[in-house]
């Protein structure tokens, strides 16, 4: 999604504005663009379609020197990738602008405007944006211009805007789209998030729905959606600089795959005293809403909404409370009954999707018990505004694909699941078994990873191949549909996940010897059922990628691949069964040559609806 970049200093901002987009560029984005205002109060733009490398060579040969300024990465909507959708947008010279979001009345805005003389360069809803402030100036305030230009905008935004005539002011806004603003000494900065800035300070305010922020070297001040003036608090990030290096590893995503036995560690951490659940993980308060709830609604997006599923078979079968997971912007457009004692959970690893965000306001006032984030980052949207929260901890992931946050949201899925239990009369002793699983699986993570060479070997099988068939049953469903989902966004092959016993329903009509067929078969009581879903397979002469456990009986045989990655079965299956399929997508994606930290088409951060 499109991260934005502003910085108003005594020294020249040119350098900041670029390695901020840098740090974003993991949000995913198809051009980018820097507008300085110079000495002689003039407004210097560059833009490119294509990425901040390119932008950077730009700048080698002519640089923009400036003490204020924005930048931005767009991820495009409205408009194809190109230069003149680029942002930063200027009007007549004066006013140049950043957004994040979607303005949804920018057809008719536009119509307005260009009925009273504006000229249109762009295809994208950002330029209404930037000509309604211009249109308001008119005499006024800079200031005043942005509170009223404002209120003409339907959808969402973050906003970062300069005005030549006022060449110490940077005015930022949100509604709907994050921005934080940086902190400095003597300068201040505003971005999409707290990465783009680290390298310049560590101190952060986030700013809230309807904020408006005048920002000048020395002072900010702060107006909330009613217009007055407010304090936000300051907040210490305690991520480092070189948080976003990659360690060595080829790719982002690669090792945040091979770090998930410590992000696994680091999410238990804290959450288990005497081999029982600490229910203040959730918040001061989840004690008392726990005794209440007698069922739970999940929504969330994509790979946290696969999380979602699995969790469903662990609180139907450990907690025996009954649990229904829905699609976020399923859920936000339709009427849902809500029965009494319904705990409302939203699962998300940036907290600022705004299908999921959505989701948790129409909840708040839908008549649920309480309201609980699962969600990888402290600051975001989603936990501010949810009544409890569980920190997944798993630090920041950059690769788009999710992998780590996944695994470590299955962990806070599952202390959920033992603490409603306990309120639902969980033995100590069925609770310390339950608790030893999970403090197992660091270990048991590190186990499966050692199976990374056969698993890229497994991989040069798929280099061929246009669709691939995933296949599990009961709460390994789920897991093969996010080995789908993995598969396809990195290696683009098409690939869909089937409950196993669906496929001569339907599916089986599409085997053949050129669509392989993974399948997730741990030792669990479907085992059998799945084999014989296997055996259908076999007969029509597809290719057959298992992942097993020593217990499970299957062994490699003529179009038949085993890879025995576990030991033992238990509710810690869905968790492990997730790694091989990442590591088997990561590699495919490596062998067709992909752009595996940020595949076409896709943002890391789903800002808009
Ligand atoms: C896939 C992936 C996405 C996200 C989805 C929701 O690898 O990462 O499907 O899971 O966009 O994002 P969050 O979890 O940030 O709400």
């Amino acid at each position: 999604m499109c991260g934005i970049v502003g910085a108003v200093a005594q020294r020249d901002v040119s350098p900041i504005l670029l390695e901020g987009l840098k740090r974003l560029e993991y949000r995913g984005y198809d051009s980018a663009g820097v507008a300085v205002i110079d000495e002689n109060r003039s407004l210097q733009r560059t833009r490119v379609q294509g990425k901040v490398g390119q932008l950077a060579d730009m700048l080698d040969t002519n640089p923009l020197d400036g003490h204020i300024g924005i930048a931005h990465t767009r991820w495009a909507t409205h408009g194809k990738p190109d230069v003149k959708n680029a942002h930063p947008h200027i009007c007549k010279d004066t006013i140049a602008l950043v957004h994040n979001g979607i303005i949804e009345n920018h057809e008719s805005l536009r119509k307005q405007q260009q009925q009273s003389g504006f000229e249109i360069h762009s295809e994208t809803d950002t330029e209404v944006i930037v000509n309604a402030i211009y249109a308001c100036l008119d005499g006024k305030d800079f200031l005043q211009a942005v509170f009223n230009a404002t209120e003409q905008l339907e959808g969402a935004y973050a906003i970062g805007v300069i005005n030549v005539n006022e060449p110490e002011r940077l005015i930022a806004a949100r509604k709907g789209s994050p921005l934080v603003i940086g902190v400095g000494i003597g300068e201040y900065f505003i971005a999409s998030d707290v990465f783009a800035l680290l390298p310049v300070t560590q101190q952060f305010i986030f700013l809230e729905e309807g904020d408006i922020a005048d920002i000048t070297r020395d002072k900010l001040i702060i107006y909330d959606a009613d217009r007055r003036v407010v304090d936000r608090k300051i907040n210490i990030s305690e991520l480092s600089a070189d948080v976003a290096d990659k360690s060595g590893y080829r790719h982002y995503m690669l090792k945040e795959i091979f770090s998930q036995p410590e992000a696994i560690a680091a999410s238990i951490e804290g959450r288990i005293h005497d081999d029982k659940v600490a229910l203040d993980a959730f918040g001061e308060n989840a004690e008392k809403v726990f005794s209440q709830v007698k069922s739970v609604k999940i929504v969330a997006c994509g790979t946290s909404y696969h999380a979602g599923l699995i969790a469903s078979y662990w609180l139907e079968e450990i907690a025996d409370i009954p649990c229904n997971v829905e699609i976020a912007s399923e859920f936000r457009y339709r009427k849902s009954v809500i029965q009494e004692g319904t705990l409302f959970v939203s699962i998300s690893q940036s907290g600022e999707t705004a299908d999921t965000l959505a989701a948790l306001y129409l909840a708040k006032q839908s008549g649920f018990l309480s309201t609980l984030a699962i969600c990888n980052v402290a600051e975001s949207s989603l936990t501010r505004d949810s009544d409890l929260v569980f920190l997944t901890n798993a630090g920041p992931e950059i690769g788009v694909a999710s992998t780590k946050a996944f695994t470590t949201q299955l962990v806070g899925l599952f202390l959920l699941v033992v603490a409603l239990a306990k309120s639902q009369d969980l033995s100590e002793q069925a609770e310390s078994d339950y608790v030893k699983q999970l403090m197992s699986l660091p270990g048991r993570a590190n186990h499966i990873l050692q199976y990374k060479e056969a698993i890229e070997t497994m991989a040069s099988d798929f280099s061929d191949k246009h669709h691939a068939l995933f296949l599990g049953r009961g709460s390994l469903l789920p897991v093969a549909m996010e080995g789908a989902l993995k598969l396809k966004e990195i290696s683009y092959i098409h690939a869909e996940a089937y409950a196993a016993g669906e496929l001569k329903h339907g599916p089986l009509a599409l085997v053949d010897a050129d669509m392989p067929v993974i399948a997730v078969a741990p030792n669990d009581h479907l085992l059998e059922k799945l084999k014989s879903n296997l055996q259908e397979v076999r007969a029509r002469g597809g290719k057959l990628y298992v992942f097993a456990d020593k217990h499970s009986q299957m062994d490699s045989s003529e179009g038949v691949q085993t890879l025995q990655i576990s030991n033992e079965y238990d509710y810690m299956a869905p968790i492990l069964y997730t790694i091989p399929l990442q590591l088997l997508a990561y590699y495919v994606a490596v062998i067709k040559g992909a752009d595996i930290d940020q595949p076409r088409n896709l943002a890391k951060s789903v800002t808009v609806e």
